[in-house]
């Protein structure tokens, strides 16, 4: 992370001290690099290269409004997977005809919504989804453009949570069905039925499984053309793995146990996907979440106590599961670090939040840096599947977020108040 790193022994986002930033906008909080995020888009972009291929942001991963709009002057495309993102991302200015509208459980009214709005593709799961799409469209006396999302099964050797493209996933439909499923999508008036879509899961940190599907999409598009279906376009999802582990490093900190030393960049999977795909002469599109903004984004929260209960040695901090639920849901590790390193002295503890659950850890038998009452931590790798995943459990207020852009900070929400718990 270039953007977001120690000098000295202070930490920045860009040229601001996170410890202000928490005096200023108070913890928990937010934080975004603007320049970190247009590096992870751009390099995405410039690999899969220009012309008909695009680079869909998936809005899930984080759709704070200023967030989407600085992609949007980037000229990326989106990924949605609702009425509600949809509406997010016109909003934001995402032209409908670089919009994809994903999901296994569309409802007749979020179908409708996105016919009206003239955008590019459904991305269809099933062939009960295909039926009410046709009939959609006819009601709505429109031609849409359908890709079938097809599960190559291929093991995404991610998180099982997080791990869609096997035959047993509920998303799209079985490798061994997909091509009876295209002649009966085919055979529905109002659907031009042009592309395949994959999206074999997330947090990806090897290149095999991208490769192998590759080269079954690549098979597939061949057969289906065989059979007379003439596919132009190739989603090929998204999925690319971050660096969760010593995402920053420094003499001072614990130098965490990583799993794999080397996770391959979006960029050079995409170099290796490109020629088989391209082969095809389908037009490309990615729709990668994560790895535009996952590293670009931390949390930041302040020590509110030191407690030891038998061997056991906590850090109460004033974030919680309800500000950030990875841990707590995918036992996800995020690297903790703190806004100002004064020890070189480590300890092995378990961070945990205010809220009235077991479960609400941030980070558990942890080796960190030694830290005292009151001192700021940051919580890493936190841009992706972060905010978007917050909650008002135990009305809990929503935190703050700020993006910063060398030494500018701006609020891009506020932090909720008592009023938004009614
Ligand atoms: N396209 C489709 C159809 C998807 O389902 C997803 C993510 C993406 C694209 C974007 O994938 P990405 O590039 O972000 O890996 N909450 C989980 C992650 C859930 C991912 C869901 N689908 C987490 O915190 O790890």
């Amino acid at each position: 992370m270039k953007h977001i790193r120690y000098i000295k022994n202070t930490f920045y986002c860009e040229d601001v001290l996170l410890t202000e930033l928490a005096e200023e906008y108070g913890t928990p909080l937010y934080v975004y690099s603007k320049h970190e995020i247009l590096d992870s888009f751009r390099s995405i972009r410039e690999a899969l290269g220009g012309g008909e291929n695009l680079v869909c942001y998936a809005l899930k991963a984080n759709s704070n409004p200023s967030i989407l709009k600085m992609l949007v002057d980037e000229g990326a495309g989106a990924d949605v997977v609702s009425a509600g993102e949809l509406f997010l991302a016109l909003r934001a200015g995402f032209a409908p005809e670089k919009i994809a509208f994903a999901g296994v459980g569309k409802r007749e009214d979020e179908i409708e919504y996105a016919l009206e709005q003239n955008i590019c593709f459904f991305n269809a799961e099933s062939t009960a989804e295909l039926q009410l799409l046709s009939l959609s469209a006819v009601r709505a006396n429109k031609r849409t453009n359908v890709s079938i999302r097809v599960n190559p099964d291929i093991d995404a050797q991610s998180h099982p949570y997080i791990t869609t493209g096997l035959n047993s996933s509920k998303f799209g439909v079985e490798a061994a069905k997909a091509l009876d499923v295209f002649r009966f999508a085919a055979s529905l008036p109002n659907l031009d039925i042009i592309g395949v879509h994959t999206h074999i899961g997330s947090q990806i940190i090897k290149q095999e499984p991208f490769v192998a599907t590759a080269l079954f999409v690549a098979e597939l598009v061949a057969t289906l053309r065989t059979a007379g279906i003439k596919i132009s376009h190739i989603d090929f999802g998204g999925g690319f793995g971050v660096k969760y582990l010593n995402a920053v490093t420094h003499e001072g900190l614990p130098k965490e146990d990583p799993q794999h030393e080397f996770i391959p960049s979006p960029a050079q999977i995409v170099s290796a996907v490109l020629p088989t795909l391209q082969q095809t002469g389908c037009s490309l599109w990615l729709e990668p979440g994560r790895s535009i903004v996952a590293e670009a984004g931390l949390l930041l929260t302040k020590v509110l106590f030191r407690k030891e209960n038998g061997s056991k040695k906590f850090l109460v901090v004033d974030a919680a599961m309800n500000d950030l639920i990875r841990p707590a849901l995918y036992q996800a590790h995020h690297q903790i670090v703190p806004a100002n390193i004064d020890t070189y002295e480590h300890e092995r503890v378990d961070v945990v939040g205010p809220v009235c659950e077991t479960g609400d850890f941030l980070a558990k038998d942890r080796l960190l840096t030694k830290s005292r009452q009151g001192d700021v931590l940051a919580i890493l790798t936190a841009g992706a599947y972060g905010f978007v995943n917050t909650s008002n459990y135990n009305a809990r207020l929503r935190p703050a977020e700020v993006l910063v852009n060398g030494d500018r900070v701006r609020l891009i929400r506020s932090r909720q108040t008592f009023e938004d718990l009614l």
